[in-house]
């Protein structure tokens, strides 16, 4: 999200004339797109800000530069507000997520030495006019921001408090993006928002009465806020941007477990440059916690949800966040959340320890009373069982082939390639030539942006190991492995 959010603000700023430098010594203007989700996250920014303290203090001692302007932006502007000013003088501008088209005039305010604020949240700010510009403009992949903030104020959680009100980026919009970045020769697009599937583009009255009818919750899952009703619905802006292209894949994060549409899961079926992976954060595999959490789902409905998909979606992997310590976690509690993981295999998840934030109705109401020692040992049994279970999964695609999307030269070894398969597990392979595709004799080189065929030979917990085939592209793979959805184009 972050990422993304610093290309709305590089596209805002640079449009006002400014330029972007990647050696600090060079700035004139520092800015720092910040988080607040854990304490951890904030630490961080505390840190930089020391070093840019003293950093300050010695750029004024040269006569040739401006002095030196630092801004502090996102979660963590809007979770602190005019404190980041009074503290130790460091910060000069203190934005929001909603206020970056306000930077610009924030910035020209400094210039007279004074400091600038503005952490107003809106109810419509989707920076939907915004053509955010790539940081990497290399990068074969991209992130598309669809909604902003989230209404569903999981008890633990600040981001309703940092980001506001939810709310959906216009369709159109969105298209214009997605159609701008495949003619760019991007081919894989992430499409970002903190509840993705609760996407509603209501702008369009002629879409207004698309669907008017209640969203029905499945059993055993429930909503603290009116799901909204009429407008486009998440299923229809994802099948209208995967027709954009077909050769560029479409993945999307996070939905949320409570209200996750059939629709969907059919269309991840049929196409096959929607990708099959699903990120579905658990949180916790114990009822009693989930309902503190007031994440809207218990352990079976949850578990009833992922074997559904898996009825939909076979080969389909599965992603999660979970958090271990939250308020009044006993032992009992915590061994739910890791028979969760050994139940549902996931592969990837994402685990932390529980940090209290200021705010949320957990602070209010619940008490952070989980020793820390035990959140970390908690912590570690959690990465132990997930790491034994994804080696468990990973080394099952030894001998299998997977179409892999090629992204970069491997950080580690530059003879080596690295790429991600559908289910966005990452796959190491040789450089080189290979057949231009299936049926031929031609060769030709494997570059960034690619689809290659690669057999998998070797896998840990992290990372597969694969021996490059062929290339291929998405259609032509789907044919050959008898997709459902390519096989129905074809009939036609
Ligand atoms: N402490 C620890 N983890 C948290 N998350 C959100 N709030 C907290 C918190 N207070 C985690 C959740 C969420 C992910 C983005 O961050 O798992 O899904
Ligand atoms: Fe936070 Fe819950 Fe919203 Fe996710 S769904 S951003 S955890 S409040």
């Amino acid at each position: 999200m972050n990422v993304s959010d610093t290309e709305i603000i590089w596209s805002i700023l640079k449009k006002t004339g400014y330029q972007k430098t990647d050696t600090m010594t060079e700035a004139d203007v520092i800015l720092l797109v910040t988080c607040a989700i854990r304490d951890a996250a904030e630490q961080k920014i505390w840190h930089k800000l020391v070093h840019l303290k003293h950093y300050k203090k010695w750029r004024s001692l040269r006569s040739d530069k401006p002095p030196l302007k630092v801004g502090l932006l996102g979660c963590m502007a809007e979770r602190l507000k005019h404190k980041l000013l009074e503290t130790d003088k460091i910060v000069d501008v203190v934005a929001g997520p909603d206020s970056y088209k306000d930077l610009p005039r924030l910035l020209s305010l400094t210039e007279d030495n004074q400091t600038a604020i503005n952490v107003i949240l809106s109810y419509d700010e989707t920076y939907a006019d915004v053509t955010p510009v790539r940081i990497n403009q290399d990068s074969v992949t991209a992130f598309v921001s669809i909604m902003r903030g989230c209404d569903n104020m999981c008890t633990y959680c600040i981001v309703p408090f940092t980001r506001g009100r939810e709310r959906s980026r216009p369709i159109a919009s969105i298209l214009d993006e997605v159609s701008h970045l495949s003619d760019q020769g991007v081919k894989e697009v992430t499409l970002l928002g903190q509840n993705v599937n609760s996407y509603r583009d209501l702008s369009e009255s002629k879409f207004a009465t698309a669907d008017k009818s209640d969203p029905k919750l499945a059993a055993g899952f429930k909503t603290v806020y009116k799901p909204k009703v009429g407008g486009l619905r998440f299923s229809d802006l994802l099948d209208k941007v995967s027709q954009i292209n077909p050769e560029m894949r479409i993945r999307f994060t996070s939905p949320h477990p409570k209200d996750f549409p059939d629709e969907v899961l059919q269309l991840i079926a049929e196409r096959p440059n929607i990708c099959r992976n699903i990120h579905l954060p658990a949180q916790s595999g114990n009822s009693t916690v989930l309902e503190r959490m007031r994440r809207g789902y218990t352990r079976e409905a949850y578990i009833s949800l992922v074997e559904h998909i898996r009825e939909i979606i076979p080969d389909i992997s599965l992603s999660s966040d979970f958090i271990c310590g939250f308020c009044g976690e006993t032992e009992e509690e915590f061994a739910d959340t890791i028979s969760l993981m050994q139940m549902v295999k996931y592969n990837m998840a994402y685990l932390f320890a529980y940090s209290m934030r200021e705010k949320t109705t957990a602070h209010r109401r619940h008490e952070d009373n989980v020793d820390p020692k035990v959140k970390q040992d908690r912590l570690r049994r959690m990465i132990t069982i997930y790491r034994t279970e994804v080696q468990k999964l990973n080394e099952a695609m030894i001998g299998r082939q997977y179409l892999v999307l090629v992204e970069k030269k491997s950080r580690k070894s530059e003879f080596n390639m690295q790429g991600r398969t559908s289910g966005n597990i990452k796959v190491i392979f040789p450089r080189g030539s290979i057949q231009d595709n299936r049926c031929t004799t031609k060769s030709r080189n494997i570059e960034a942006g690619d689809y290659v065929v690669v057999q998998i030979i070797n896998a840990n917990s992290q990372v597969l190991k694969g021996i490059p085939l062929y290339h291929s592209s998405i259609t032509q793979y789907a044919l050959s492995t008898g997709n459902h959805y390519e096989r129905m184009a074809y009939n036609l």
